[in-house]
Order: structure tokens, then sequence, then C-alpha cells
């Protein structure tokens, strides 16, 4: 089964056309990075997988299951990192409540916790490098020590599809290597992984496919097919540059967050 099937998906906001012609498979246990210029629809795309916006026409799965149909069910499969500059990080939450609340937001009250639960918490702090950490006032910590814990927040329960919005948004050089190695890991257990991203060259040994993104897809596939100079050109501009390289081309782009 595919971890991923959309099917002809358009969606209409306030009556703007923001996504159209969408379709594309995705397998289980894939890496697939998604790039596009600000506004292009990525965000929206994740928001699909996860239930939160219906597409206008067409159809989306999720491992044969429509989001919109069975959001808890879907939620249960999928863990989320949310886009850093949209999310409140002022919570006056400690390092492991923040963790617990991946959990706590997928069981149906009451909530109780059980001793699995907590070795789960331990494990996936273990993982992210935060457990000596977890005492600590979540918003007291580094952008890139948060972004891990967003990262634990998200695998905790387990996912079998991990979508990641911008995760290195704000993430220094000595952290998105340890993302990177923690990604790799999770990626070896099977699990589905999905990356919004302006830069995919930290991501090139991980990524095994690359959709460029413009409201409809304007190409998908291996990296060396779908990094094709004409069309990211024609999406950032004449000055983008693309350095042949393996397992990935390098593509400079200059695209990023302000
Ligand atoms: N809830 C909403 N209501 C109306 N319009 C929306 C809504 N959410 C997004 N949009 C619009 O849809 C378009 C795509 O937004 P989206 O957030 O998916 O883009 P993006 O590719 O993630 O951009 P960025 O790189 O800036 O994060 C934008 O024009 C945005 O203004
Ligand atoms: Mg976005």
């Amino acid at each position: 089964m595919n971890a991923i099937d959309v099917e002809n998906v358009k969606v209409v906001l306030n009556g703007k056309e923001v996504l159209d012609e969408i379709s594309f498979r995705l397998e289980e246990a894939a890496f697939l990075s998604i790039m596009g210029p600000n506004g292009s629809g990525k965000t929206t795309l994740l928001k699909i997988l996860l239930g939160i916006i219906l597409p206008s026409s067409g159809q989306a799965k999720v491992f044969g299951i429509e989001p919109s149909k069975k959001p808890f069910e879907v939620r249960k499969m999928v863990g989320y990192v949310p886009q850093k500059e949209r999310i409140n990080l002022e919570v006056p939450l400690t390092v492991y409540d923040v963790v617990r609340m991946g959990l706590a937001s997928r069981k149906q009250a009451p909530r109780f916790f059980t001793k699995n639960d907590r070795q789960n918490i331990e494990e996936t702090l273990k993982l992210v490098d935060m457990w000596d950490l977890r005492n600590e006032m979540f918003a007291n910590l580094s952008g890139g020590q948060q972004q891990r814990v967003l990262i634990a927040r998200a695998i905790v329960h387990r996912p079998k599809l991990l979508l990641l919005d911008e995760p290195f948004n704000g993430v220094d050089v000595n952290n998105q290597k340890k993302i990177i190695e923690f990604l790799e890991k999770i990626k070896s257990d099977k699990v589905t992984i999905v990356t919004v991203t302006h830069d995919i060259n930290p991501l090139s040994s991980l990524t095994d496919y690359v959709m460029l993104l413009n409201k409809k897809i304007i190409s998908f596939g291996r990296p060396h097919e779908a990094l094709d100079y004409t069309r990211l050109c024609q999406i950032y501009g004449p000055s983008v540059q693309v350095i042949t390289g393996k397992p990935c081309p390098t593509v400079i782009t200059g695209d990023t967050h302000a």
C-alpha cells in the first residue's frame, strides 16, 4: 500500500485557488522533499494530508484512508512539525510536558499515561538528545533545541508518516546535523517522511523524491529529474544555480523566510 495517494486535488481558500491538479503517490518508507516559493501551497498540501484543510475537489489518502473522513484514525498514524513562525513558543511548559502533549492529543478522555507511554517519552527525548534538559522550560531553549523538542512531540506516538514544515528554519548547522541524524534513524525504521524545505542541500542524503510546487506540481521525481534547471528557473527566476552531484544536485535558489 502507498503511504500517500493524492488524486487531482484542488484547494480554494477565500475564493483563491491555492492548489490545483495535484496528483502524486508516495510509497511507504520513502522520503519526499517539497520545494517552492512563498505562498506556493506547500503548507496547505501538508494540511490536506492531516485533514486540517479539505480539498475543494479531488481526493487525498494516507495509508488508504481519507483524512477528512476519519481524522482521528489518520492523526494516530501521522506526526506533524508545523512551520515555526506559526506556533506560539511562549507556552509555560517543560520540555517533558511538550513531548507528552504528542501523546495526550491522540488519547480520548480520560487521558491516562501508562508505563509504556513514559518509556516512549524517555526513548524519544533520548533520541533527539534532549533527555538531560527534560525539566527545562520550553520557552527558554534555543531555536534549534526547540525544534528538536517539537520533532520529539511529533514522533512520540510512533507515526507511520512524519510531516515536517521547514524544520531547519532558524536552526544552526550543528542542530541541523543532529536533526538529519535522527531523521535517518526514523527513516530506517520504515517511517515515510515528507519535508517542506527552502534548502534541499542539507537533506540530499535522505531525499528519495523531490516535488517542485507552485500551486501545481511543476516537477516530481528522483532528485536529478525533478531538480531540472529550466523548471527551477520557472519558479525561482534566472538567478538559480544547480551544481550536479551525487546523490542529489546542489541547488542555490536564494529563497528563504525573513
Ligand atoms: N486559511 C487560509 N485562508 C485563506 N487563504 C489562505 C489560508 N491559508 C493559506 N492561504 C493562502 O494560500 C496560499 C498558499 O499558502 P501556504 O501557506 O500553503 O504557502 P507556503 O508555500 O507554505 O508558503 P511559505 O513558504 O510562505 O510558508 C497563500 O497565498 C496564502 O495566503
Ligand atoms: Mg508554508
